[in-house]
């Protein structure tokens, strides 16, 4: 029974992991180069449907990583501290669990935020903020390219202790 549960949570964990770090290399490595080609009426038409709906996928699945991934921490580490936290197994789980946290923080207070703040302007009857939208687009892009390659950081850690660290 133990087993099928951390099977099903294994599961959950990888699944979300995907999801989360798949939007975020979608985003960096097809949508930034397509969405500047589009034209402008069109763009703003665009990133007004697909900033909203972004803002909430990501964070959900992230939280749904980090969740499961405890979850499956403390199941494997069988509630023992000393497997927790007193090997280089369980060292480096909870240096990708506070890695983990770090990418979410950043993500909401960085590239999420200047997100909504650019929503804001398109939502803007008459905007005149070209320059500040501009500059938001241009943060919350850099922001994905940082968060994108700070996962990978934190899949490399899940690899390399997954195979016997
Ligand atoms: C960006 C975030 C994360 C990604 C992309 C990710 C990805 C993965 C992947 C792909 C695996 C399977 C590795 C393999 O079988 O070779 C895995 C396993 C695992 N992950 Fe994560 N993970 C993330 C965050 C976390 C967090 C925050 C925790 C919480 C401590 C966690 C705990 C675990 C555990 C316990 C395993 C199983 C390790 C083992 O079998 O020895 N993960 N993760």
């Amino acid at each position: 029974m133990a087993d099928i549960l951390e099977l099903v949570v294994r599961y959950a964990h990888i699944a979300s992991a995907i999801l989360w770090i798949g939007s975020l290399g979608f985003s960096v490595m097809v949508l930034r180069s397509a969405i500047s080609r589009v034209a402008m009426p069109a763009r703003k038409d665009t990133m007004l449907q697909l900033i909203p709906l972004a803002n909430r996928f990501t964070p959900r699945v992230a939280i749904s990583t980090i969740v499961f991934g405890t979850i499956l921490y403390l199941m494997m580490g069988n509630f023992d501290p000393q497997n927790l936290f007193g090997t280089t197994w369980g060292r480096a789980m909870l240096a990708a669990l506070i890695l983990s946290l770090g990418l979410f923080v950043f993500g909401i207070g960085y590239v999420l935020r200047a997100a909504e703040r650019m929503l804001k302007h398109l939502n803007e009857e008459n905007c005149t903020h070209g320059p500040e939208v501009a500059a938001l687009q241009m943060t919350s892009s850099r922001g994905q390219v940082v968060a994108l390659a700070w996962g990978f950081v934190i899949l490399l850690l899940m690899v390399v202790a997954t195979g016997g660290l």
